[in-house]
């Protein structure tokens, strides 16, 4: 038999794939681990998937989705040349880096070195690392301020760690796993030193205060990234979506696969648009219930930071986190816990409907109570 291992680039053998949110197969969970809404897709959406699950399956979908960006376009006063759909957009967002990014060589002059860079301020989404090391790029994390804002505007004047001339810069805004949001003017500023390209990743941007899509008309460099998974209750269809410049726009078409956007997902995104106000009103519930869930965990003893998503990041009392991991699932409760040093101290906590809420926070005020009894 032949030594199969020796046949997978080295690079790719030396990767640190992405771990995903558990998604268990145990029913009568509740599932507070992946940012998923807790509300289904609004009936018109239901009804638009069914209707198209026909004979029709065996085509293959519209290749450039022009409908729906047809839609978003008109939704954010632009062209639709401004707008690729991609199959989530995590699959634009590594796009992007095989787009504008060099692969990284040994020996490099700073220029070239920077044109093989992704950076990001840290902590943040993190598959971004994953998916620049699969290209062979170099990245570079840049630390946030211990409250998890952006390092201020006089940090980035003089530099600090960020490089103004790295190829691709990620911000994801609001935060995550923080929750935190960033001004606009911080990240108008922040743009404006960059002169590679920068993708604002506005993933949860629909439970936060305000959105920085100005900044995609402002600076022709700046892509903004969106999805109808979390705040649009379709992570199943799997549909994300980039605006911004047509000559970058462009590029990321020239290099997707042919039918990257599957039919179903297209029907689902566009019934989505047409019902837009069901939506508004479960934002509105989300952030009703984030509210009373953060007052509520700070009464029990959490630090909790503060946030514009639809997660509250947390740092527990008592036991450690990994414990209070193991003893909410004790209680068929799920939550998302980083195996990362930087992360380690900490939860993070999906707002989910108020009954979900309300389930969350028996099971906390019961492990805090063993805890504090010694029982636990
Ligand atoms: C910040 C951020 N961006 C993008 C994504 C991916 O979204 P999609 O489901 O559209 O691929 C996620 C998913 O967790 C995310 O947290």
């Amino acid at each position: 038999m032949k030594n199969l291992r020796s046949l997978i680039r080295p690079l790719v053998r030396s990767l640190h794939a992405y771990v995903p949110g558990e998604q268990p197969k145990i029913p009568n969970l509740i599932k507070l681990n992946t940012n998923e809404n807790p509300y289904p897709p609004s009936p018109g959406v239901l009804r638009a998937v069914r209707k198209a699950v026909d004979e029709r399956l065996r085509l293959y979908p519209d290749p450039t989705a022009e409908q729906l960006r047809d839609k978003l376009a008109r939704l954010h006063s632009c062209r639709p040349s401004q707008v690729i759909v991609g199959n989530g957009s995590d699959e634009l967002l590594a796009l992007a880096v095989r787009a504008f990014v060099e692969p990284a060589r040994i020996g490099q002059t700073a220029a070239a070195r920077s044109r093989a860079t992704v950076q990001f301020p840290w902590p943040c989404y993190s598959l971004y690392p994953v998916i620049a090391e699969a290209h062979g790029a170099r990245t570079q994390a840049i630390p946030l301020k211990e409250n998890y804002d952006l390092p201020s505007a006089s940090a980035l004047r003089r530099g600090g760690s960020w490089d103004f001339r790295a190829a691709l810069t990620f911000i994801t805004t609001p935060n995550a796993p923080s929750g935190r949001g960033y001004s606009l003017s911080q990240l108008d500023e922040l743009c404006r030193a960059q002169k590679g390209v920068v993708v604002l990743d506005e993933a949860y941007v629909d439970f936060a205060a305000g959105n920085a899509l100005a900044l995609t008309k402002k600076h022709p460099h700046v892509l903004i990234a969106r999805t109808f998974s979390k705040a649009y209750s379709l992570c199943f269809q799997r549909i994300g979506y980039f605006i911004g410049h047509e000559e970058l726009i462009a590029a990321l078409h020239s290099i997707r696969d042919s039918y990257n956007v599957n039919g179903l997902g297209q029907v689902a995104a566009q019934a989505t648009l047409d019902d837009l106000a069901y939506y508004e009103r479960n934002f509105s519930r989300i952030l009703a219930t984030r509210e009373r869930l953060r007052r509520e965990l700070i009464g029990l003893g959490f630090e909790v930071v503060p946030s514009q998503t639809n997660f509250l990041f947390c740092k527990p009392p008592g036991p450690t986190a990994e414990e209070w991991l193991s003893a909410l699932r004790d209680r068929r409760i799920l939550v998302r816990w980083f195996r990362l040093p930087e992360l380690a101290r900490f939860l993070r906590i999906t707002v989910g409907t108020d009954r979900e809420a309300g389930a969350l926070l028996k099971a906390v005020r019961d492990i805090v109570g063993r805890s504090r009894s010694g029982v636990d």
